[in-house]
């Protein structure tokens, strides 16, 4: 492990001779990132971040440079860590790392203390403005750092597991800054956890693994915003494809989508994939993987490496390392299962994460978030704030814009008949 030292910050990574490639991809992400380089190209003109110091734990990939770049060109300086253990591409590290006013903090496959050493660096930073990725950041910052809390003015959350556990520190009085969900933008969790999960789980899978996809059945745990787009994805590989709900609306849209949707347990005599996408704990558990069928596959794209029970795992069969990021455990009654990517997100463990052109989407989000929270500090208070919707529209109309693609207008005739109620029937 090499170390590199530059400014007095000293950024943390794991090989500086790595930033070639580092650039490259960068460049590439650029290319594809349209959206966000619109509000770049504003924020370098207004500079609407000036002098603002923001701390970030998002996974450290060629999307997260642009949006560090993006900030960075409107005025703030940036230090990032992580937010999982396995996802830093230490290429980019590398190249951000050689950027003035950045600051980065980690390597793929960093141990536990490790990461939490990263986070506390980038706490170290005194941000004013946070942006998290699964709320580790946070909670780290009001549960054992609150000698940095008072500088912070407010924070962003990308993902659905970190607004949720903020929405419970919010209820518990505990949060104590205003934070943006900006996963509950449409243009967040209707494309990256649809369309970005369903690509990028299935790559992370094929790259571990090497699986054919048709023919197989597929079963995926949980029908929400990224269980949908994990299922379509694998429909179209080829694949059938049974759904496991605990809630009943999602459970019927995903029957009426044309899936099979039954119990976890009823699944498992057929099951030859299992992914899981819940944000839940112990969905697949060892009584369930003691049962299934010698060489299943099971992978997780959940945020935490808790939706399989990797823990019960180890204990119940004994491990081997097949390739990287694929793991075959044995029982004692013969039988295998393999685990991709660690039980931690497939997706980003085991390959590149969402591609470019949707982390544009979610990472317009985020910057724009950033420029909010700084506009409006003076009236937030310690809640959870959803983005105004023209905010979400403009990402929208943007996106639309890169694409090349024009809709139509309402009519002044129809703006008024869609405010009135006077007219029924003819
Ligand atoms: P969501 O809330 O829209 O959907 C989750 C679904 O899982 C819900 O319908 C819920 O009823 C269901 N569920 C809960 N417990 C279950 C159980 N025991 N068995 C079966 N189903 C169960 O959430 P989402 O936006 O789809 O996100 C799911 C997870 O994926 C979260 O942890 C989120 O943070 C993460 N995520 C990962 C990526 C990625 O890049 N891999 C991207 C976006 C979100
Ligand atoms: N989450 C999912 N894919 C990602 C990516 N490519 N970059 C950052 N965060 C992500």
């Amino acid at each position: 492990m090499f170390f590199h030292a530059i400014y007095n910050m000293q950024s943390q990574i794991k090989d500086p001779a790595l930033a070639g490639q580092g650039k490259l991809n960068l460049e590439l992400a650029e290319r594809n990132m349209g959206a966000l380089m619109k509000i770049r190209e504003r924020f370098l003109r207004e500079r609407p971040l000036e002098g603002v110091r923001i701390g970030m734990a998002l996974h450290v990939t060629k999307e997260t440079g642009i949006l560090v770049r993006t900030l960075r060109d409107g005025g703030a300086t940036v230090a990032i860590t992580g937010c999982n253990p396995l996802s830093t591409q230490d290429d980019v590290a590398a190249a951000l790392a050689e950027e003035e006013g950045v600051f980065v903090y980690g390597y793929k496959g960093e141990t536990n203390e490790d990461y939490y050493k990263y986070m506390n660096a980038v706490i170290d930073f005194a941000p004013q403005i946070t942006i998290d990725d699964g709320c580790d950041l946070v909670t780290e910052l009001v549960t054992k750092r609150q000698d940095k809390l008072e500088g912070v003015i407010g924070g962003c959350e990308e993902t659905t597991t970190g607004v949720i556990r903020l929405k419970a520190m919010e209820k518990e009085g505990v949060l104590k800054f205003p934070m943006v969900a900006v996963n509950d933008n449409k243009t967040k969790h209707l494309m990256d956890n649809y369309y970005g999960t369903g690509q990028s789980t299935l790559d992370g899978i094929i790259r571990a693994s090497n699986v054919l996809f048709a023919g197989k059945t597929v079963v995926v745990a949980g029908y929400g915003s990224c269980g949908k787009g994990v299922a379509l994805r694998a429909k179209g590989m080829g694949a059938n494809v049974i759904v496991t709900e605990v809630d009943p609306f999602p459970a019927l849209q995903a029957r009426m989508d044309g899936f099979r949707v039954m119990k976890m347990e009823d699944a498992l005599p057929e099951g030859d994939i299992y992914i899981t996408v819940t944000g839940n704990k112990h969905v697949i558990r060892v009584e369930h993987m003691e049962k299934m069928k010698n060489g299943a596959i099971l992978a997780n794209s959940g945020h935490f490496d808790v939706e399989i029970d990797v823990v019960g795992l180890g204990n119940a069969a004994s491990k081997r390392r097949v390739r990287p990021y694929f793991d075959e455990y044995l029982f004692p009654d013969g039988h295998s299962v393999f685990l991709a990517g660690e039980g931690r997100l497939v997706n980003l463990a085991a390959a590149e994460g969402h591609p470019s052109e949707v982390m544009s989407l979610s990472f317009c989000g985020q910057a724009l978030a950033c420029e909010w929270i700084y506009k409006n500090r003076s009236e937030l208070g310690p809640k959870v704030y959803v983005l105004p919707d023209e905010i979400d529209t403009q990402i929208s109309w943007l996106q639309l814009k890169v694409m090349g693609i024009s809709i139509d207008e309402l009519t002044d005739e129809q703006k008024r008949y869609l405010a009135s109620w006077n007219e029924g029937t003819a």
